[in-house]
């Protein structure tokens, strides 16, 4: 099953269950300056979560884009990730645990058609602030779950919220796919840090769906107030489910990142498994045109300030990889994030509507980074044989002896 299909079936499953379709949200919040980029989908929602407004319908189902940048530099390998998507279904002082888990219950094991004994479920143990949340426990167990499949976990882990310095949040309750004992590290019965959202669990398990279960106002100060009505804010990774339905173990398997990377066949010969160099570049790539096309679908544009930097960060890196380790010129790069518009413009029109601009900004910021680079690199080599005795400084300004402005495509 593609990605586009498991979109469809997410929010007809949920329309037919009296949610309303809201389109994604842009990637720069219009209502929430304390958070610089949207990271999750019930970000759209808050003054619906608070009170504070009244919703058009009190169910909603979306797919948000979303952009988070505490992984920036972790990308490079087969997990992380900036750029996202993610399902979500809302309720705004409607149904509440009960529902959440039976929807999500039915949708992974009847619509996606994931084997139960796959699903394991994490919830929250309980602390001074708010007891164990036995109820989602209960809940989970009228579904099928088996008790030894459900571990409680700290708030670290499952406590969602607030996504600034104040609003809704609450415990929440994971749901994680069991790739299988063979991964295993040890034996999660006998030791909770082998299961699911443990320390040892990875990478048997993949947490796939997280069931926020707003209950409270957080203040600035951190002080939690009960909210008048309580909410659900659910959020599934598209990447990781198509991962688990599509049967690959990781997200850059799936048919999101295979146009990605045909595309940088055409450019280079470089092939995942020749080098951990050649792996890190081809997965800075794929999450990087993604990131990028969708930035400036909504906007932003490259320069030295909050999400400008974001953006500007995340194409000189690319850039770095395409133009110094792979040899791809600016242009090459462009044509990474135009197959990002033409593989997803379907379902984002904004990125279709903003081609030619993609390709533009792109391009420009890519050429400046490879002046910058080539200038660099010249000096260094200039360093370089100071140092071993060669050539004065000023007399040679050799450039980057790999990839050069000819082999731009
Ligand atoms: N807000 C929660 C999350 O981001 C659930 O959508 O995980």
């Amino acid at each position: 099953m593609q990605s586009h299909e498991i979109r469809k079936r997410y929010l007809e499953f949920f329309q037919e269950r009296g949610h309303r379709f809201f389109p994604s949200s842009s990637l720069v919040p219009h209502n929430d300056p304390t958070v610089l980029l949207t990271t999750a989908g019930m970000q759209q929602f808050i003054t619906y979560f608070t009170g504070q407004e009244k919703p058009p319908s009190p169910r909603a189902t979306s797919v948000q884009k979303c952009f988070r940048t505490p992984d920036l530099e972790d990308v490079g390998d087969s997990t992380h990730l900036t750029f996202f998507e993610m399902l979500g279904n809302f309720s705004f002082g409607d149904y509440f645990k009960k529902e959440a888990i039976e929807y999500a219950w039915a949708f992974l094991t009847e619509d996606l058609g994931l084997a139960p004994e796959k699903l394991w479920i994490t919830i929250f143990e309980g602390d001074e602030d708010a007891p164990e949340d036995l109820e989602a426990k209960e809940h989970w167990m009228a579904c099928g779950v088996p008790e030894d499949r459900i571990f409680g976990l700290p708030k670290s882990e499952n406590w969602w919220g607030p996504p600034g310095d104040s609003g809704p949040c609450g415990p929440c309750s994971e749901v994680y796919f069991d790739y299988g004992e063979d991964l295993a590290k040890g034996d999660p019965s006998e030791d909770p840090r082998y299961g699911p959202g443990g320390e040892e669990g990875d990478p048997r398990f993949i947490e796939i769906w997280n069931l926020v279960f707003n209950q409270y106002e957080q203040a600035r100060d951190g002080t939690l107030t009960p909210l008048s009505k309580t909410g659900i804010d659910t959020g599934m990774g598209l990447e990781r489910t198509a991962a688990v339905v599509q049967g690959v173990r990781s997200v850059y398997e799936t048919d999101l990142y295979a146009p990605i990377f045909e595309k940088v066949r055409e450019y280079t010969d470089a092939r995942f498994g020749s080098s951990e160099t050649t792996d890190r570049a081809l997965y800075i790539l794929a999450d990087h045109s993604r990131g990028m096309a969708f930035l400036i679908a909504d906007g932003v544009r490259p320069g030295n300030q909050r999400r400008e930097y974001v953006l500007r960060r995340i194409i000189r890196r690319a850039a770095l990889q395409a133009y110094g380790r792979l040899g791809m010129g600016p242009e090459g790069l462009a044509g990474l994030a135009e197959v990002v518009v033409d593989y997803m413009g379907d379902f984002y029109e904004e990125l279709k509507k903003s081609r030619e601009d993609i390709r533009r900004v792109v391009t420009a910021e890519a050429r400046r980074f490879v002046e910058i680079y080539d200038s660099g690199m010249g000096l260094l080599e200039e360093e370089l044989s100071r140092f071993e005795g060669g050539t004065s400084p000023g007399t040679s300004r050799s450039r980057c002896t790999t990839p050069t402005a000819s082999r731009w495509r």
